[in-house]
């Protein structure tokens, strides 16, 4: 494994600086370090972050366009669940979505949601509270599922609010805990694909 200490910069390519300088700083929240520091073909900024990090925007007279409804290709932050409430806020009042538009395949804990600068940079915001690794102890009692013969053998029935499938068997029933305990979420049945799938994996 490579040693590094630690991230460095990270560079953009943006087409009107003034637009984009203003938006690194008031809507991510970066600090502005100066213009032209930097040797590009192009007008620069250099922003850091409160961690180090430097972001260097460059002009350019058109952007790499980002690949439409593909999640591949972005930046994501990492900030503590204090700041995360603050960019919020912050994103809030300037107008932005705070939405967690794919909150279902969070694991518990991991809060996220996506930002994209003014020429389409999409950027993640996320943090992870206690919670995602907190260890959740399964718990016992009776459940009642209906009928026996409602379930057809081979079948996989998930019970959300109780977390466990219950598979139907030739030989009777067997209740599987619905619960990723590494990631702490809620495992998907793909009936498909005849797999118990985790999206935190
Ligand atoms: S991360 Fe979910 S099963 Fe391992």
């Amino acid at each position: 494994m490579a040693l590094v200490d630690g991230f460095s910069h990270l560079v953009i390519q943006v087409t009107d600086l003034d637009r984009s300088e203003q938006f690194y700083q008031e809507v991510l929240g970066l600090d502005s370090v100066g213009r032209d520091l930097v040797n590009e073909n192009g007008p620069n900024a250099l922003l850091k972050t409160n961690t180090g990090q430097m972001v260097l925007l460059v002009q350019v007279p058109e952007v790499e366009p980002f690949r439409p409804n593909s999640n591949s290709i972005h930046h994501a932050w990492l900030l503590t669940v204090e700041q995360y409430r603050r960019a919020q806020e912050r994103m809030k009042a300037f107008g932005y979505s705070i939405e967690d538009s794919r909150e279902e395949f969070r694991a518990m804990g991991e809060r996220s949601m996506d930002i994209y600068d003014p020429d389409g940079h999409r950027y993640q915001i996320q943090a992870h509270g206690p919670e995602a690794t907190k260890i959740i102890r399964p718990s016992a009692g009776k459940v009642s599922c209906g009928k026996m013969d409602d379930f057809e053998v081979g079948s996989v029935t998930p019970f959300h609010q109780e977390m466990f499938f219950l598979v139907r068997l030739n030989e009777g029933f067997l209740a599987l805990s619905s619960w990723c305990t590494h990631r702490n979420g809620r495992l998907k049945w793909e009936k498909e694909h005849w797999r118990f799938y985790c999206p935190f994996s």
